[in-house]
């Protein structure tokens, strides 16, 4: 770590977002954490009054190429991790707002790189920019396979990874993409495969729960898809690469399991249809970058979880509603 290092965050108070806040205060590093949205709701599920309090927040819209350019100025930032964004069924009911925020964001953080000689940024792709899993005969999946999504979302995150691609070529902006499956964890509270996460805090609570979907999924703890984002925006790339994430490939029903290992008084089950994306990706890329890639295993994942929601629910500090929705 150098303590030089003035990190913006984009989607601050996301899910990804939180955790990745959270690390960078705990290490002691100046973190500019921006979103649209301005009440910390997610980063308080894990961080105290103290460490809030270290946060530079900024509210930004990365839409707007003069804000997001003057704050990259204004606070002389030199590393980046970009997670703004609208997920699949937002994009879905929104195709040009999905596009503002997602692909001219991105590119709105590109110039911001390009013109404060930022030299580490770290951005939010997603396995979604796959196509359905029978497209892919080679497994794990390597980095390189052909990008054909069924949704507007990857289509997005698609254009994204080839824009970074240009900015490199053209101007030399080092970028690393990544594309996280299934993120789980204290915070991830939305979007359709959030299911994951809130079995786990219906445990802590004592209550049944049921995951709607089933079969193969890949899982990755949000703790360490943060700590992959920060490490990426340092790992000093002189390039633009793009890389799958894996962690825990598995299913839905070996999940469940997991959890009834840790605590055999949860209910909790899971019905519905497979998921239809490609699951089983090949990480070599990101361990070829980092060395060694944060893989938290998924019983000491769930262990962690369990104890932090408990902590919320004992202090009254987690919205429950969540579990309904
Ligand atoms: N969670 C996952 O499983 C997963 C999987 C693959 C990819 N991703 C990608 O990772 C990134 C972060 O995911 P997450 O789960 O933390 O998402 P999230 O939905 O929890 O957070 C996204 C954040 O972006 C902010 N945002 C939306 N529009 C904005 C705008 N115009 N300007 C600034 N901020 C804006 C939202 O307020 C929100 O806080 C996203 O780009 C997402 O597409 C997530």
């Amino acid at each position: 770590m150098s303590a030089a290092e003035r990190f913006l965050v984009t989607g601050s108070m996301g899910c990804i977002g939180a955790w990745v806040i959270r690390q960078l205060v705990a290490e002691g590093v100046e973190v500019i954490a921006t979103d649209l949205a301005t009440d910390p709701v997610r980063p308080r599920l894990l961080m105290d009054q103290k460490a809030l309090a270290s946060v530079d927040w900024q509210p930004l819209d990365v839409t707007d190429t003069d804000a997001v350019q003057s704050l990259a100025k204004s606070k002389e930032i030199n590393r980046i991790v970009h997670l703004a964004g609208l997920q699949i069924p937002f994009c879905k009911a929104n195709p040009p707002g999905g596009a503002a925020v997602n692909v001219i964001g991105t590119i709105n953080i590109l110039e911001a790189a390009r013109h404060n000689g930022v030299n580490g940024l770290a951005y939010a792709s997603s396995a979604a920019a796959f196509g359905p899993p029978d497209m892919y005969k080679e497994t794990p999946i390597p980095d390189s396979a052909p990008l054909a999504s069924s949704n507007l979302y990857g289509v997005y995150k698609l254009a994204n990874e080839e824009s970074a691609r240009v900015y490199w070529q053209d101007w030399q902006v080092p970028s690393v993409g990544l594309r996280p499956y299934n993120v789980y964890g204290v915070g991830r509270d939305q979007g359709l495969t959030s299911d994951i996460a809130k079995s786990i805090l219906a445990t802590a609570a004592g209550q049944p729960y049921n995951i709607r979907y089933r079969g193969d999924v890949t899982l990755q703890h949000a703790k360490d898809v943060a700590a992959i984002f920060i490490a990426c925006a340092r790992s000093g790339l002189q390039g633009a690469q793009v890389c799958n994430l894996r962690n825990d490939v598995t299913t839905v029903e070996n999940f469940i399991a997991a959890l009834k290992a840790v605590e055999p008084a949860a209910e909790v089950t899971c019905s519905g249809d497979v998921l239809p994306f490609a699951y089983d990706f090949d990480d070599a890329g990101l361990k070829g970058l980092l060395g060694e890639v944060p893989h938290t295993s998924m019983p000491d994942a769930i262990r962690e979880d369990l104890a932090l929601y408990r902590q919320l629910i004992d202090a009254n500090g987690i919205d429950m509603t969540q579990l309904e929705r």
